[in-house]
């Protein structure tokens, strides 16, 4: 059996490249939120590594949750999305910033957006790591975007294929 690594094609973003932008976004995060009673909602698994690094470069008072959902690919290629894990914090009248670790079609986010409003928060922010802008089809705001990157699927510093990757320490690009 091939090892997950021989699909590795090349490197997409270097771990220098990741911490100096996640270093940006962060104190763009604290000179925003300045006020604010911020809760960072993490969608379930790709934004924990992310995450990890840019809260604790977050200099604010905050509380951290976390909302599972999943998509289920059948195969007419339409994907079914099912919430996995639910918010523990009680958001309403709060500040929230969703962070995900890619906007790829803006489905995901989209519906995030979507059941975090029916709890009544203050203002919804969105935080991505990366972005694939050629692959959008729902309009999803993203206020803040770590890297905007070509068509490609991406791996590594939490990201996934088939639950492989998310260890490594940098942006990878699978080959087809
Ligand atoms: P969307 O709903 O189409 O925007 O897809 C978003 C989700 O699909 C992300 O949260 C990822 O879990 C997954 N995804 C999309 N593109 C990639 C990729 O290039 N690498 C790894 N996961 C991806
Ligand atoms: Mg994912």
């Amino acid at each position: 059996m091939r090892s997950p690594s021989d699909r590795l094609a090349k490197t997409l973003i270097s771990e220098e490249k990741l911490q100096e932008r996640v270093a940006e976004l962060a104190d763009q995060i604290n000179s925003d939120f300045k006020n604010s009673n911020l809760i960072v909602v993490g969608l379930l698994t790709g934004t924990i590594i992310f995450l990890a690094d840019l809260v604790r470069k977050i200099d604010l008072p905050l509380r951290l949750d976390f909302i599972g959902v999943s998509s289920y690919r059948n195969n007419t290629e339409s994907s079914k999305l099912v919430f996995t894990k639910e918010l523990n914090i009680d958001v309403k009248d709060q500040d929230v910033l969703i962070v995900d670790d890619i906007l790829d079609t803006g489905k995901t986010l989209k519906s995030v957006i979507d059941k975090i409003n029916t709890m009544h928060p203050r203002k919804i922010s969105t935080c991505v790591l990366l972005s694939k802008k050629a692959r959008r089809e729902y309009i999803t705001p993203a206020d803040y975007v770590g890297f905007e990157i070509p068509n490609e699927f991406a791996v590594g510093y939490g990201l996934d294929y088939a639950e492989h990757f998310r260890n490594l320490p940098f942006i990878g690009a699978l080959n087809n």
